[in-house]
Order: structure tokens, then sequence, then C-alpha cells
């Protein structure tokens, strides 16, 4: 089914688009991070604004970034505020994308005051706790009958397995599953891809630019709208 590039396909629906990556603080000035860059779920908010949505983009850490027209940018910096901002945008969502990297882990504890080196002394473990599964928890308990849910995955080998598992386990609509390693995806403008359906579907999506991944991403959420 051919669908010209500007046919409004997406007009009267509200998309909820996660981009960046979350930071994790240890005290004022550090956090444990991730290398995401933000940039293809702006290019989701950007393709879906086109295709006549309504978009909220939960960006985290994606300063540097422009603010895509017409969006509704929700700046978060953790991953308990990205839940927070997520849940509250997709209680009245037709879909919602997690292309954030949401961190695992936070650190259990902050120091309100700057860490110090102690003369002679190692340094204290950084113990770790787990973040909230934001994708399980909405695909899990859907704010709306017929949500589509779409997460992201990187993986470095047995991808499709890999994958195949990992949207079972989130239990989305939809996992877009790249690989990744050296020089590749982060922080760079093209991607490669294979979206995998709950339904069994395996669409490979060849080396491009990052708007064509995001394209083929919102043809398969509006096939699922229909
Ligand atoms: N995700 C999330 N909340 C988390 C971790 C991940 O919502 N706490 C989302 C991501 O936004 C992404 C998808 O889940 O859309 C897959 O993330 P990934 O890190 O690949 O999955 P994990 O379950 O964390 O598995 P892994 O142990 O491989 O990191
Ligand atoms: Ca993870």
């Amino acid at each position: 089914l051919a669908r010209g590039v500007t046919e409004p396909d997406l007009r009267g629906r509200h998309v909820v688009v996660s981009a960046g990556g979350t930071r994790e603080p240890l005290d004022p000035v550090r956090f444990l991070g991730n290398r995401s860059s933000g940039k293809q779920g702006y290019a989701l908010a950007r393709t879906a604004a086109a295709r006549g949505a309504r978009v909220t983009l939960v960006a985290a850490n994606t300063t540097g970034l422009p603010d895509p027209a017409g969006v509704d940018v929700v700046p978060v910096g953790t991953a308990v505020q990205l839940r927070e901002a997520v849940l509250k945008a997709a209680a009245d969502a037709d879909a919602v994308v997690m292309a954030a990297a949401v961190a695992d882990f936070r650190s259990a504890t902050y120091a309100a005051g700057k860490i110090k080196k102690k003369d002679g002394q190692d340094p204290d473990p950084i113990v770790l706790v787990r973040n909230p599964d934001i994708l399980a928890e909405i695909s899990a308990d859907r704010a709306r009958p017929g949500q589509v849910i779409v997460g992201f995955a990187a993986e470095t080998d047995d991808v499709l397995a890999n994958g195949r598992r990992k949207l079972e386990r989130k239990g989305c609509d939809l996992l877009v599953v790249n690989e990744v390693g050296e020089r590749k995806t982060f922080g760079s403008e093209e991607n490669e891809a294979v979206v995998l359906g709950a339904d069994g579907t395996e669409i490979p999506v060849p080396y491009g630019p990052k708007e064509a991944l995001a394209e083929t991403v919102w043809d398969l959420v509006s096939e699922r709208l229909r």
C-alpha cells in the first residue's frame, strides 16, 4: 500500500515518544549515564508531527538537540522522572514509543554534598538498585484499549533471538532491534534494524537515515491503529 510522504495518517492521534538517555545522580556533580544521543527519538517525534499527530516528546538529557517544531517537549533527567512523565502523557495516547535508553540501575544513595577522596583510603563501592521497567509496566497495564506500544532494543549478539525474547518479556506490540558494536548507532545519523511484531512479523529496515526507520515505525503503528 503506497503512502504519500505528507499524508497525515496520524491526524487526530496523540503519540508519546521518549528519547535520550537517563542520568542517575551520585552527588550534585556526578551521574551514571549512557551514550544515547536522542537522535532516533527526535526523528520519531518530527516524523509523527509531519504525519499529523499531536506529539509529546519526553526528552532525557538531550541538550543540544533543537526542540522539534509543534512538538510538546517534556524534559526529564532520571528514570523515575521519565516514568512519571511517560505515564502522565500515555493516559490519553494512541501510541507510545520508548526510544529512550533508560538506566537499568540507579545508585541506592545520593550524597547531598560532593563525594570527596579520603587520604590513603579506597573509595566506597557504589551500591545499585533496579529502576522501574517503564515499557513492561505500560504494556501490562494499558492506559487505553488498542494503545500501540513500541520498544527499542540494542543488542550486540544473537540479535533476533534476544529481540524475540525481549519482546515477549516486555509485552509490547513492536520491538525495534538494532545491532550495536564499534561505531554503530550511538550518536550516528544512520541506523539499521529489524522490527519484530508480537504477531510474529519481522520487518527488516535497511541501513539508512534515522528518519527512514522512524517512518517505518509509524507505518506499522498506523496499520495497528486502523
Ligand atoms: N526500558 C524501560 N525501562 C527500563 C529499561 C528499559 O522502559 N528500566 C525500555 C527501553 O526504553 C527500551 C526497551 O525497554 O524501549 C528495551 O530496553 P533494553 O535496555 O534493551 O531492555 P532491558 O529489559 O533493560 O534488557 P537488558 O538487560 O538487555 O538491558
Ligand atoms: Ca537495559
